[in-house]
């Protein structure tokens, strides 16, 4: 496969980008490429790059395109909102509209403000959760991933983990200091925290983790962190950053079947367009400025672009719930090959998976905890995502990370995929010998 424009690209974006990317997974160094796939367009279930070559796209822009790319009726009203203009500074009806859409589909959700990015959403429901219960701490999950606001990004997944780093430099020791992190799935950690510790503002989990890979979390789990931050009066914060509007209309909370105190949105509800979102009960909510005198603002939240499509596509979403079944089945389907292959050639691997996200780890026991993904083998994933490349797949380009099915991925991608899948594990299965 010719990708020399990529190369030459990635030769001048150094020169005017820090590693020549804008989001450092991008630029494809833990799986070993000397340089990214600079992407030209996207259409459905295909990329197309810089050279002309076409892919099977798993990635999906990391969540938000769960109908694909340029899915027609999103792109006629996105098309439509341009004519109109496209930033104001100023409301606009639509804001409304898909805050009234979003409280339909969460009803955890009472108020809502929109933001430009997961990252905002979550930095704000972490402040105004402070003032709602006026204590400083906060306790979030090692290898969960919340954007990169400071106080979040202490033992955080995603990028950070990808590249081998536990913290982020420049961050002050005072932060780090009231950002306590627990490994995720084990209660009795965070119960001893919550009785021995009265500073503790919230608790802001990932409900099924998707940034140290897909970890399958136990129902239980969330319902004692449910049951103890309740009564510690604790605000509990979901993100669903990744997990709303993809494992279910009504995201993760639906699945368990528990209320947090504050949802955190992104990704899906802008439709492939710059967006966030938190909200939740009327009384945290209504602190925030201009009611309250928690500060949040941004010059392109709730920008009309960003809304219309992110109404567009929670409306296909509510109005044809099939699409969920479709991605699901399709999902598990694909999940089923790939263990019978994994049996076939019987090689160090295994899948987790939730709906339409999954994992392939390349280890034989069962990934459950960060420490475990840590401990796959890194030499098999980069085998995993050069072959697939080479077949003309982009999979995530970090162990860390998930794949997302989208409405749009039809049989002969899936089929492409499992003949990609089974050429790595021959490969592996080579090596083994
Ligand atoms: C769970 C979760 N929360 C928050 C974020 C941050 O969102 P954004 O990248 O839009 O800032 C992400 C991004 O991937 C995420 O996966």
């Amino acid at each position: 496969m010719n990708t020399d424009n990529s190369r030459k690209i990635y030769e001048k974006a150094k020169k005017s980008i820090p590693g020549g990317v804008n989001s450092p997974v991008r630029a494809f160094q833990s799986v070993d490429k000397e340089y990214p796939i600079f992407i030209q367009s996207g259409n459905g279930s295909k990329l197309y790059d810089e050279d002309g070559n076409e892919y099977v796209d798993m990635i999906g822009s990391w969540g938000p395109m769960i109908l694909g790319h340029n899915y027609p009726k999103v792109m006629e009203v996105v098309r439509r909102e341009l004519e109109n203009g496209t930033s104001f500074g100023l409301p606009t009806k639509k804001e409304v509209k898909l805050a009234e859409l979003v409280k339909s589909c969460f009803p955890s959700i009472e108020k809502l403000r929109l933001t430009t990015s997961g990252t905002e959403a979550a930095m704000a429901s972490v402040r105004v959760a402070r003032a709602f219960t006026g204590k400083n701490k906060i306790i979030k999950f090692e290898g969960c991933y919340h954007g990169h606001s400071d106080s979040l990004l202490v033992k955080a997944g995603s990028g950070l983990l990808t590249f081998a780093h536990q913290d982020s430099n420049g961050i002050t020791e005072g932060v780090v200091k009231d950002t306590i992190t627990l490994p995720f799935g084990d209660f009795e950690k965070l119960k001893e925290i919550l009785e021995n510790d009265n500073d503790i503002a919230c608790v802001i989990i990932e409900p099924i983790p998707a940034n140290m890979g897909i970890i399958e979390t136990e129902k239980e789990y969330l319902e004692k962190v449910r049951e103890i931050t309740k009564e510690k009066n604790v605000v509990l914060i979901f993100d669903e950053v990744i997990s709303g509007f993809r494992v279910s209309l009504s995201g993760a909370q639906k699945v368990f079947g528990i209320i947090p105190d504050l949802t955190v949105l992104g990704k899906i509800i802008g439709g492939g367009y710059p967006v966030g979102g938190f909200g939740g009960k009327k009384e945290i909510m209504d602190l925030i400025s201009p009611v309250g005198n928690v500060y949040h603002a941004g010059t392109l939240s709730g920008n009309p672009i960003s809304v219309a499509a992110g109404i567009e596509t929670i409306s296909i979403l509510k109005e044809n719930p099939e699409i969920y079944e479709n991605v699901n089945k399709k999902t598990e389907n694909l999940v089923n090959k790939i263990n019978e292959l994994i049996k076939k050639y019987d090689v160090p691997a295994s899948v987790n998976h939730f709906r339409s996200l999954f994992t392939i780890f390349f280890s034989k026991e069962k990934v459950k905890t960060l420490e475990d993904a840590m401990n796959t083998n890194d030499e098999f994933y980069s085998i995993y995502f050069d072959t697939m490349l080479e077949n003309g797949m982009i999979v995530p380009p970090s162990k860390y990370e998930a794949h997302f099915i989208s409405y749009v991925h039809n049989d002969e991608d899936v089929e492409k995929l499992l003949k990609g899948v089974e050429k790595t594990f021959q490969k592996i299965a080579e090596k083994l010998r």
